[in-house]
Parts: C-alpha cells; structure tokens; sequence
C-alpha cells in the first residue's frame, strides 16, 4: 500500500481519472467476487473502465492470481488497451503488462497481465487445454460474439472443470448476459450502474433501405457539416462501414468545410474549425494519440469510424453521434465457399450501442440516418460471427485438442452443421484429416501454423515435394499481411501507383508478384524509402517479415526444410546447385532448378504446383467467350463439367451460376484474356461481385490428379453423424446478397 501511495504522489494525474470511472465505487465488491466464485459475468457500459480497471484492480488486491490474460476481438484494442494500463502503472510495455497478438508480441517473463486477441488465446489453448498458462482468463467484449471468443466459451467451460482453480470473467456491455450466465454454470453477473446522460434521438424521415446504403456517406457528411453549423460545441463521432467509405466521407467533408461561409458558421456555432480523424483496422490510425486527447477552444473534432468505436475503444468529448445504419459484415456460404464483406443493416443493439457514445460525459444527440421505421425492421441482435463464417481453422484447431465430435461441442450458440461439415470436408480435400474426420500427421503438422490450413498445407508442399519452401515461406506471408498496395489521394498519385504497380506484374500472376515485390525490397535492404516510393505499405511489408521469420522458425521446428528454387543463369547452365543469401538468416539448405533476368531466376512452375496441392479447390476456368471465370469444384463438391459446356447448362445448381471476376488490380487482368484458361486464386471478396483475389493461372493437369479426392468424400462419415434434414439452414450468401444473374453480370462488363 505504502509503495502505492508514493507512486499516487509522484504521478497524481492517472490516480484521479481512475477513481473518476464507474467501476471504481465497485472496486472491493468485485475483489471480493473474484474471489469468492470460478466464473463471473461482469456488465458495464462502454467506457465504465472494465477493460483496463478490472485487471488492474486484480494485480493490486490479488497477488495469488499470477498471470491475467485478457483477450479482445480486435488487434488494435488489444494493443491500445495494454498501452493504456501500462501507462496508468507507470511501466514500459511488456515488462508487468504487455500483449500478444498473432505476429507480434510485447511481453517478458515479468508480464503479469497479458492482453491478447481472442485468436491468439485460441491457438495457446489447443496446445494447452487446462490454461495452465494462467490464473485468470478475463473473455473481454463478449457481445461482439466474435468466431473465437465463442469458441472459447466452449473450451474454458472445460478447463474450469478440469481446474478448479482456473478463474475466468466474462466481460459484456450489456447484451446476453443471461445467456452467458447460464453457459458458465449459472455465474454470478456483477452489474455496473452506468452513468448515462440523456441522448435526444432523431431519425431521417421516410428512407428506403435501398436508398439509405446508396447515400449514406454523402448524408453523413452533410449531417456532419449541418451539425457544425448549427450545434453547441462538442465533438462528432460518425459510425461509417469501412475504410473506402471512411476515406471518402475525410475527403468529402475537407473539401465542404473549405467551401464554407465563415461568417454563416461564426453567426451560429463557437466552433469554427474542425480536425477530422479516421478510425479503421489499420493499426496506424489509433497511434495518432491526438484522437484521445481533449480538442482545443474553437476546434471540434469530427472521428470517421467503422464499429471498432461501438464498444471497443472510447473516444472522450464526444456529444454527436451520427449513425449510418450500416456495417460491413464477414459472411461465409458454405456450399459457394464464398467469404463475402457485405454491407448490410445493423441490428437494434447495435443501434443502441452506438447511440450511447454520446451520452458518456454529458447530453448529446444521435442523428440516425435511417427512420423509425427502419429501426423497427432491423434484427435485434447481431447473428453471432459463428454462424456466418468459415470454420476451417476453427475445426482444425478443436481436432487438434482431441475433439473429434465437433457437430456436439458446447457451443454457447451452434453454428449451421452444414457449416462444420463444410470445413471438415474442405480439412478432408487438403489432406488434414482421413476419411472418418480424424486427423491425420499432416494435419497435425499444419494446425502447428497461425496461419489458415491452405497456406500451412502449401508451405508443407512446398518443403517436401517442390522445392521451393523459401518462395512459398515469402508469399504465405505476404498473403498473410493486410493491404500492401497504398492508394494514394488524388487521381494522379492515383495513376502514378497504378503504373508503379504494374511494374511488378509477373506474366504468371499475382502469386509471384507478390513475391517480386518482396524481393525487389529485399534487395534494396528493406528500405522504407523504396516502398514509399513504389506506392507501397511499408509496414505491411515490415509485418511480412516478421511472419516470414515465425514461420521459417516453425518450419524449422518440425524438421521441414527451406529450400529456394532460386538459381542464378550462369550456375543454371553449370547444373549447380547453389545457396541463396538471405540476410535474415542463412537457413536455406540447397536450391531447385530455374531461370530469370537479370542473373537470377524463379521458375513459377513448382511455385504454382505446390500452391495447386491446397488451392485446386479454388480452381476456375474462363467462360469460353466472356471475361469471367467458374468456379470448378464447389464446396459441394460436385464438379463443373469442362469441355465447351457453359457454365449454366443443365444439371449444375445455383452455385455453379456464381460468376467470378479478375481483380482489377491483378496482374492478369491486363493479359490478353484468350491466353487465360485455367487459374488459381487465393479466395473471393463479394463486394458489389465476386472477386478473386491473388489469381494466377496454372495447367488443369497440375490439379486433375487432386481432383481424386473429391470422389470419396463421404460427408455423414467424415462428421461422424447419420444423415440430418437439412431444413432450418440459413439463407446463402448469394441469396442474402441477390443473385448473380446473367444480365447485371452484362452490365459489369460494359462498365469495364
Ligand atoms: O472496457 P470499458 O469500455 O468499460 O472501459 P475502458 O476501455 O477500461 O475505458 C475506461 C476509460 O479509459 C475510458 O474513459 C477511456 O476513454 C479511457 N481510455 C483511454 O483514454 N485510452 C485507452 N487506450 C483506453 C481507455
Ligand atoms: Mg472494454
């Protein structure tokens, strides 16, 4: 206590604003129940201080309680959470507070609490399912429901029963809490009063849903400005979709607010200028401080944000909110095995979250987007992550901790079986698990990766039967990465990074171009002038690297070797075999044959082949007359009949209807499009079609041979079950998001 009290001394500043927070009158009580009960549902509004208070007030009263892990859905709040503490405590990160995230990490064996991903606690927990890392698990954010964090529901319900002593917190900002409760054993739910001032609600008059996502941005931005004009000083926090919508509404909003009439401004409002903020995923746009900093007389701050400021991260000063209406959501369909991004409606809770915002330090306004009646039409919660998404590694992972019943795990709500089935069939395809779902030494070398079981499974090709693990080790990891090409503001920046762009197009595809760009980098030392230059992401190559390094060390760990297929001309010609420098590390043991300019070269054949041993599942063939591609083997598994049938012809579902388009930035997409047969791509995006991303073309004899699997898939045996009725199933993608018929398919190619 004494050593408390000098540090209250020397540093008064944090001291006060904690004791300032909610959560702070219920300090002993939670203390108390803590450590009183196993499991405890902890409820609170946002910004009543539960993630960075709780753990901090467990690491003060607690000291047999070690290690705290606390996880978060997001990347960026797990970071700025574990920032914040270790600033409240007045310790460098990493050394009794840090984080982990997948990738990167901020720790030491001093590290008392811990923040982490959710995703990243699930990976520990496969390999160590009683937690014996920890004394308390703290679930964070548990209403966002997110694919991991309900996964984990699941298997810390069993470690506290395999370990009485094992304490796990859920935290929630108010939702489901019942459920919860309940899941955990009927836990105990500690409340936090919330001090909520009264938000006045105003709602657009009469809007069609059609219109309202047509015109959203535009509306926001003119709410913003009306707002500006009109209102009191107090900062404006608008709930946008995603970052293209974001940049558009900044872009929007400059130009606007230049065009204004200062004097009509000065006549209504005290505040004459504006500072705009965006906040997205990017880890880059929360590291500006200055959004959590008061904003000066005169100025009023205006924060451009997707759902990450609903609940995750809290904005002070803000008295407007401006709410679209809108998300963008994951949604996975099982039999297309399309993963789209689909901008859809929130739900009433979410509404209600967002509204909040601007009650949280004194009376504020929401300006819906959208009508009453809209609201009335909208869903009242979420559906949980789970049952929209690919269960692929989530499988994977259960399979791993010797869960084989997967379609009878507790879950707190559980997915679409024909989603579980979907992924073990896609584990099945690539080899993960034999025929009666168990896993097989492959899959448990690949479920060993942090990345998905394609990319793990190519590596393993690549290693033992291509020789070429160096180069897939590299376009693994930049396929791992977030955006890597940056999209400059204005139309001629925006030409000059198309044309830098295509300088690395590899006639083969995206796959190596991906990995000319890494080595273009490479040779220029890993410069960060060099990719500002080429209009590329630094850091997202500087992350590249450091995947690379984790996963070469993992390669390693299980004995596969590093192998280039890189050779130099000369040596070529000498039939030698020739080690390749790698300034990270000299690990690469011996080199393939190939050929290049330059000196040096990368035969994209092997390359491509062992990418195929994962990815012929993502085949597709052109359309003998139009620019678009089929998909070949669907999630059904049926294949499309080849040969100069089209796509569409009789016997084939609607599934096999699903278009799919180039990319526009791939580098086939400025090939001559008759050259273009077979490809390969990496996955699809369903934004307004469907996309492929990361395509590049490959032989149809590459894949034939694999297609063999695809006969014996027997599904019931593979889940272990006897056949279900497949009625109650959720509505597919491409019904969710219209049907890809022929004609706007017609009209897409006439906009080209
Ligand atoms: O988890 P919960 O929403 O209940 O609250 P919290 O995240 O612990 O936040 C408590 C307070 O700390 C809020 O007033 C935030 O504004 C502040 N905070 C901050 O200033 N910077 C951060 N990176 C995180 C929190
Ligand atoms: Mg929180």
């Amino acid at each position: 206590m004494s050593r408390r009290h000098s540090q209250t001394q020397e540093f008064p500043h944090y001291d006060a604003s904690r004791k300032e927070l909610p959560i702070y009158t219920y300090r002993e009580e939670l203390v108390e129940a803590m450590n009183r009960f196993q499991c405890l549902i902890v409820v609170g509004d946002t910004g009543s201080g539960k993630t960075t208070q709780l753990p901090q007030y467990v690491l003060e009263a607690l000291p047999e309680i070690r290690n705290i892990c606390v996880t978060q859905p997001r990347r960026i709040a797990a970071i700025s959470a574990a920032r914040r503490v270790a600033d409240e405590r007045r310790t460098r990160l990493g050394e009794q507070v840090g984080y982990s995230i997948r990738f990167e990490r901020s720790a030491s064996s001093s590290t008392r609490l811990l923040y982490v991903t959710d995703g990243t606690l699930l990976r520990s927990v496969a390999a160590d399912p009683k937690v014996s890392a920890y004394d308390l698990v703290v679930l964070d954010e548990a209403h966002e429901r997110s694919l991991e964090t309900d996964v984990l529901f699941g298997l810390l319900r069993r470690a506290c029963r395999l370990r009485p002593e094992l304490k796990v917190v859920v935290m929630s900002a108010t939702l489901d809490i019942d459920k919860f409760s309940e899941f955990f054993g009927d836990a105990p739910v500690f409340s936090i009063p919330g001090r909520m001032y009264a938000v006045d609600i105003l709602w657009q008059k009469k809007m069609k849903l059609g219109t309202a996502k047509a015109t959203f941005v535009r509306r926001s931005v003119d709410t913003v400005l009306h707002i500006h004009k009109n209102e009191e000083p107090g900062d404006v926090l608008v709930f946008l979709t995603g970052q293209q919508e974001i940049e558009q509404a900044t872009r929007l909003l400059q130009e606007a607010h230049e065009a204004l009439d200062y004097v009509e401004v000065r006549h209504r409002s005290r505040v004459h200028d504006i500072a705009v903020y965006p906040i997205f995923s990017a880890l880059e746009t929360l590291e500006q401080r200055a959004i959590f900093e008061a904003t000066p007389e005169g100025v009023r701050k205006i924060v451009f944000a997707t759902n990450i400021a609903q609940t995750s991260v809290t904005i002070p000063g803000i008295r407007y909110v401006v709410d679209s209406g809108f998300v963008k959501q994951k949604m996975y369909d099982a039999q297309t095995g399309v993963d789209a991004l689909v901008v859809v409606p929130i739900s009433q809770a979410a509404a209600t979250q967002r509204a909040g915002r601007a009650g949280r330090t004194a009376s504020g306004k929401v300006y819906r987007l959208y009508s009453r009646e809209a609201f009335e039409d909208m869903e009242p919660a979420t559906v949980p992550e789970i049952q929209r998404s690919s269960l692929i590694g989530t499988v994977l992972s259960l399979k791993k901790m010797g869960i084989d019943d997967i379609l009878n795990f507790e879950f707190i709500d559980p997915p679409d079986p024909d989603l579980v089935v979907a992924a073990i069939k896609q584990l099945f395809l690539l080899g993960a698990v034999d025929e009666h779902g168990h896993l097989t030494p492959l899959g448990h070398q690949m479920s060993e990766f942090p990345i998905s079981p394609f990319l793990s499974r190519v590596l393993i090709s690549a290693a033992l039967d291509f020789s070429c693990s160096y180069e897939a080790l590299i376009i693994a990891s930049m396929l791992s990465v977030e955006e890597i090409f940056a999209t400059p503001r204005g139309k001629k920046k925006q030409a000059a990074a198309e044309e830098s762009r295509r300088r690395f197009d590899d006639p083969s595809g995206d796959h190596l171009t991906l990995l000319r760009i890494f080595h273009e980098w490479r040779d220029y030392g890993y410069s960060k002038d060099w990719a500002f230059s080429n209009f590329i992401h630094f850091r997202a190559l500087q992350a590249a690297r450091k995947v690379k390094e984790q996963l070469t060390e993992i390669m390693e760990r299980l004995e596969l070797p590093i192998v280039t297929c890189e050779v130099d001309d000369r040596e070529r010609e000498k039939k030698r075999l020739r080690r390749v420098e790698d300034p990270d590390h000299g690990r690469i043991r011996k080199a393939g044959i190939c050929d290049f300019g330059n000196g040096r070269h990368v035969d994209s054949t092997p390359i491509l082949r062992a990418f195929c041993t994962a990815f012929y599942v993502h085949t597709a063939k052109r359309h003998p007359q139009r620019p678009v591609f089929y998909p070949y083997v669907t999630s059904i598994g049926a294949n499309v009949p080849t040969g100069q049938q089209t796509p569409g012809g009789s016997g084939m579902s609607s599934a096999h209807l699903m278009a799919l388009y180039l990319h526009p930035q791939s580098a086939l997409s400025t090939e001559d499009i008759n050259r273009l047969d077979w490809v390969i791509y990496n996955d699809i995006q369903y934004v307004n079609r469907a996309t492929m991303r990361v395509s590049s073309k490959i032989r149809f004899d590459w894949v034939d041979v694999l297609m063999g699997r695809l006969k014996v898939v027997d599904e019931e045996r593979l889940a272990g079950r006897t056949p279900a009725t497949r009625e109650g199933r959720r509505p597919s993608i491409i019904s969710a998001v219209g049907e890809v018929d022929s004609k706007s398919e017609e009209n897409e190619e006439n906009d080209a």
